[in-house]
Parts: C-alpha cells; sequence; structure tokens
C-alpha cells in the first residue's frame, strides 16, 4: 500500500509530515548519538501515529560546526549517521508504509571544508573561487559592508593569503555560494537529480530567502529589532532578494519531471504573509513554505486567526499553507505556547491538526514535550557559543526522543552518555503513553487519524466562526474547532454536529458534549466537531 499514491499528486496537501532530528531519534550503534538505522528501526512507531511524510534533518557529509548545516559532500552520507545504502534502504522501507522521505537541502552555503571552497580559497583564480562571495576590503581595510552574521558579529571573514573577505551569513566555517554565478545553479540541478534518483520524495530548503546576496553589496539598512531583523538591520541585501524566485521556479520545474511529483518545503525566514506567499509564485515556485508568522504569533484568539486569515489571503490560488510549531531552531511550543502546562499544549496540537493544507509536526509534539534546560558544559551548538547575546538556545530542542522510561529514556544503551542531555522525561516517554487513552499521543495519533478522514487531502476550505480576546472558532472542511484559548470557561454556540475529540476530556464518553446549541469550554479546550457542511453554508 502506498499512502502516497493514493493521496494523488499534489500528496502533500493536507499532509502531516514529521521532522526526525537523526541525530536525537534512535542510537542503534551505541555511540550517543541517532543514525538512519534508528530512523528505519521506529518507522513502524510513525506509521502507527498515522503521519503521511518524514523530513530528516541534514544527512550529508559535514564536520558538524553546525550539525550538518555546513555540507562538505552533496552527494553522500556522513558516516556516523549511516551510508548511501542507509538511506535507500530507510526509502524503501519507508516506501512500504506509504511515508515518502524529504532530506534537507543547503544551498546558500557548504562547510568551508567542502573541496569547491578549498580550491576557492587556494587563489584568486582558481575555477571555483567566484562559486562563493568575495569582496575586497574597504577603504579602511575592514569588512565590505555591514552585513551581520547570524550571531551578530561581521559576516565577512578577512582571507590573509588572498587579502580579500569571504561571505558567511552564518558562521565562518559557512562560507555563503554566490548564485549569480550559472555554474552553481547547475551543480545544484544535479544534487537535486542525484537524490530524485534515489527515490528521495523532495527537500526542505534550508535558508531558503537567503540565496541571493545584493550584486553591488550594499549596507543593510537600519530596522526596529524584530526575530527576523535580528541585531537592528533590515536583511534587505544580505538576503531576502527577489532573484531567488528564479531558482525555485527552475527548481519547480525539474521537482515535476518526476512521478510522483518531488516536494520543495522551503525554510522561509520571513515574517510576513505576502512575502512568505510570494515563495509559492503562480504555483510555480515551492509547494510548501513554512510558516513563521504562526509559529511566532502569541497563542491566542486573535493573533493565531489572523496570521490563519492573511496567510489564506495572500497565497496564490492552488496555493497550500504549511503550519508548524516546533523545530529543531526554537523552543519547542509545549514550552514557547504553553509555558509547560500539558494542557494548553494539547489545544495547541489540535489547532496544528486541524487547518487546512499541510501541517508538520517535530519530533516530540506527538508527546507533548517541552524543552529540556541544557547546561552550558552540555552545550552542543556551536552558534550557542558563539552568539554575542546568547540569543541561540537550540539545544534545549534538540534532546533525545524519550521512548521509554529509564535514563537514556530507550534512546541509547544505558552507561552510554547520550550527545545531549535527556533530562526528566517522567510520564511523558513513548511507552508511558502510548496506551494511555488520556495521553498527549492517543490524542495525537486520535487528531491524526481524524485529520486523514476528513482534511487530509487537497485544501480544506476553511472559514472564521468566531474569534473574539478568549475564542477561536473555525470551519476547516467538514470539522469545526470551537478553541478556548484562556485560562477560564466559555460559552460558544455551535452548529449542530458530532464531537469527535475534547482535547480536555481525553477519556471521556463525550455524547454529553453534542454540538447544535450552546458549549460551555473548559479552560485551554478545544472541541472538535464533524459536520456535514461545508463553510459557506448557511448555518455557518
Ligand atoms: C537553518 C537551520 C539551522 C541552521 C541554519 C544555517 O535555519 O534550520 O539549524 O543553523 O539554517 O544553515
Amino acid at each position: 500500500m502506498n499512502g502516497r499514491a493514493e493521496r494523488g499528486p499534489r500528496w502533500w496537501e493536507g499532509a502531516t509530515l514529521y521532522q526526525v532530528y537523526i541525530r536525537s531519534w534512535q542510537d542503534t550503534d551505541g555511540d550517543g548519538f541517532g543514525d538512519l538505522a534508528g530512523v528505519r528501526r521506529r518507522l513502524d512507531y510513525l506509521s502507527w501515529l498515522g503521519i503521511d511524510g518524514i523530513w530528516l534533518s541534514p544527512t550529508m557529509p559535514s564536520p558538524n560546526h553546525d550539525w550538518g548545516y555546513d555540507v562538505s559532500d552533496y552527494f553522500d552520507v556522513q558516516p556516523d549517521l549511516g551510508s548511501l545504502d542507509d538511506v535507500d534502504a530507510l526509502v524503501a522501507d519507508a516506501g512500504e508504509r506509504g511515508i515518502p522521505v524529504l532530506l534537507d537541502l543547503v544551498p546558500n552555503h557548504t562547510s568551508s571544508n567542502h573541496a569547491w571552497f578549498v580550491e576557492a580559497r587556494a587563489s584568486r583564480d582558481s575555477p571555483h573561487r567566484d562559486w562563493y562571495v568575495w569582496a575586497d576590503p574597504a577603504a579602511d581595510g575592514g569588512a565590505p559592508n555591514n552585513w551581520l552574521d547570524a550571531t551578530g558579529a561581521s559576516a565577512w571573514t578577512l582571507d590573509e593569503a588572498s587579502g580579500q573577505y569571504y561571505l558567511h551569513n552564518f558562521l565562518p566555517d559557512q562560507p555563503d555560494l554566490n548564485w549569480w554565478n550559472p555554474e552553481v545553479h547547475e551543480a545544484f540541478r544535479d544534487i537535486l537529480r542525484f537524490w530524485f534518483d534515489h527515490g528521495i520524495a523532495g527537500f526542505r530548503i534550508d535558508v531558503a530567502h537567503s540565496l541571493y546576496k545584493d550584486r553591488d553589496l550594499r549596507d543593510d539598512p537600519p530596522a526596529p529589532l524584530t526575530p527576523e531583523s535580528r541585531f537592528g538591520l533590515w536583511h534587505e541585501h544580505s538576503m531576502n532578494r527577489p532573484e531567488v524566485h528564479d531558482v525555485y521556479r527552475e527548481w519547480r520545474k525539474l521537482a515535476e519531471d518526476y512521478d510522483p511529483v518531488r516536494l520543495l518545503l522551503g525554510e522561509t525566514w520571513v515574517l510576513d504573509v505576502e512575502r512568505l506567499a510570494a515563495f509559492y509564485g503562480s504555483d510555480d515556485e515551492l509547494q510548501l513554505a513554512f510558516n513563521f508568522c504562526f509559529l511566532f504569533a502569541g497563542l491566542t484568539a486573535p493573533e493565531l486567526s489572523a496570521v490563519v486569515d492573511a496567510t489564506l489571503a495572500a497565497l496564490p490560488p492552488g496555493g497550500c499553507p504549511a503550519w508548524v510549531g516546533s523545530n529543531h531552531d526554537v523552543s519547542r511550543f509545549p514550552t514557547r505556547w504553553a509555558g509547560g502546562d500539558p494542557g494548553r499544549a494539547r489545544l495547541a496540537l489540535a489547532l496544528l491538526c486541524t487547518l487546512p493544507g499541510a501541517t508538520i509536526l517535530y519530533h516530540g509534539d506527538e508527546l507533548g514535550l517541552p524543552d529540556v534546560p541544557v547546561e552550558p558544559d552540555r552545550q552542543r551548538d556551536p552558534m550557542s557559543w558563539r552568539a554575542a547575546d546568547g540569543r541561540f538556545n537550540r539545544d534545549r530542542a534538540r534532546t533525545p526522543m524519550p521512548w521509554e522510561p529509564g535514563t537514556n529514556g530507550g534512546f541509547c544503551p544505558e552507561g552510554v552518555e547520550p550527545w545531549l542531555p535527556v533530562g526528566d522525561r517522567t510520564g511523558l516517554s513513548v511507552a508511558e503513553q502510548r496506551d494511555d487513552p488520556a495521553s498527549t499521543l492517543s490524542l495525537a495519533r486520535r487528531l491524526l487519524a481524524l485529520r486523514r478522514r476528513t482534511i487530509g487531502s487537497g485544501v480544506a476550505p476553511y472559514q472564521r466562526l468566531l474569534v473574539t480576546d478568549q475564542v477561536w472558532v473555525y470551519r476547516s472542511g467538514p470539522l469545526v474547532v470551537a478553541a478556548n484559548i484562556s485560562g477560564s470557561e466559555a460559552a460558544v454556540d455551535l452548529p449542530a454536529g458530532e464531537v469527535a475529540i475534547s482535547t480536555r476530556d481525553l477519556d471521556l464518553d463525550l455524547a454529553h458534549r453534542a454540538g447544535g446549541d450552546g458549549a460551555v469550554l473548559g479552560p485551554w479546550e478545544a472541541l472538535i466537531l464533524t459536520t456535514e457542511s461545508a463553510p459557506g453554508t448557511p448555518d455557518a
């Protein structure tokens, strides 16, 4: 049975994708790091959970200055994660379960160890010199312009041998590629084809908004501080250039040469929906673009519903939204949105699983996993060591998956030190939650089953029914979701329908909660009804 085949050519519409951060998923060789064999071992869990596809964190060889986001060879596999054969075997095993596998593609920069950069750096006349962004020093001998890297330091590092600076939007070990050079385009087309030919279902594209840089290297203008305008600069010239859309139009054509069509899912770190929508082009660029406006909105009815309204209004016809609450770079939503309160985390999960379009869960979201505080001496993320203002605290969201109770949670053998601490996951492991009908995991599984049955193919029509400071009620296809995003009870009128799920009364008989009249929602409760009608019908 191939789940993807059943879903049709636009198989990502309505799908639930699941991010596996490999190093923290399952260690099978006892080195304290998760590996590709561990992903294979846990495929049955993912089938059981009911997801429709997985995105694997970086798999390509890397010196790991940024845990794989610094690639030294785009055509192979990082040896401590496994081999190319392991990827092929994983794709085959996942395929048998109807689960497509996406890889992470890093086109903005390479590792400074990549042969291209080593050669580029060797001389100003090297054939690969122009594959990277080089510039002469400013008049005072300093950096060519005011661009800053992700840690707040200058984005330029002087290469003393050649007397020129090279650009890095992230660490100095991650030199940015020069996308003005057509050879770079050709190289990446080969990379895409190589992996598509290996049966990879698509790519999550790292910093998808960043590839091109202003040709004249103009200074970035000052801006008020937001998560996007880091360090008080608006990144108008160092990233966010309009030329990037040409790349995605090229790649979309290439993705459509394959059957099934390959998926391009962009890490589009932009915080306004108009700019987000631009990555879909006229349905001829990325098929999915992560909605960080949603992730960064507060867990309130007015804020979240406003992002949903604006997104759906901005997307081109046929555009499929991509909702996300957690990933390996930000605080997990059970902490960030829910402050560690399981009831709030369940409510957020219900929202993520009932909005129209694709949703992307991060491993552990289904368990309601909060962050794990990581002591400075256990931190693994070089960005956290280098960032001037302590803004990087990514290890807290990257800790191992708790499969069972115990010190290492079944992630790696007892006695082995896991690469990051497992933390105190009492009551949260898969084994503890799996057979408990009142657990967050059981809720997640029910939500995903309901999602598949009702809004799991195509982009369901959405209609906002009510938004107050406290409550958000919407239709998503045949579902009506009434969410009380507050700590006090709320009375709402609901259309006729059958209550399928309450995030609060997890193991209760829901018969007494039938819709059709007023319902009182408990604090942080979402009630999901199945109805006959679609948006736009008179009772809406
Ligand atoms: C993306 C990745 C992040 C990485 C950065 C540089 O934002 O998600 O983990 O550090 O790109 O590649």
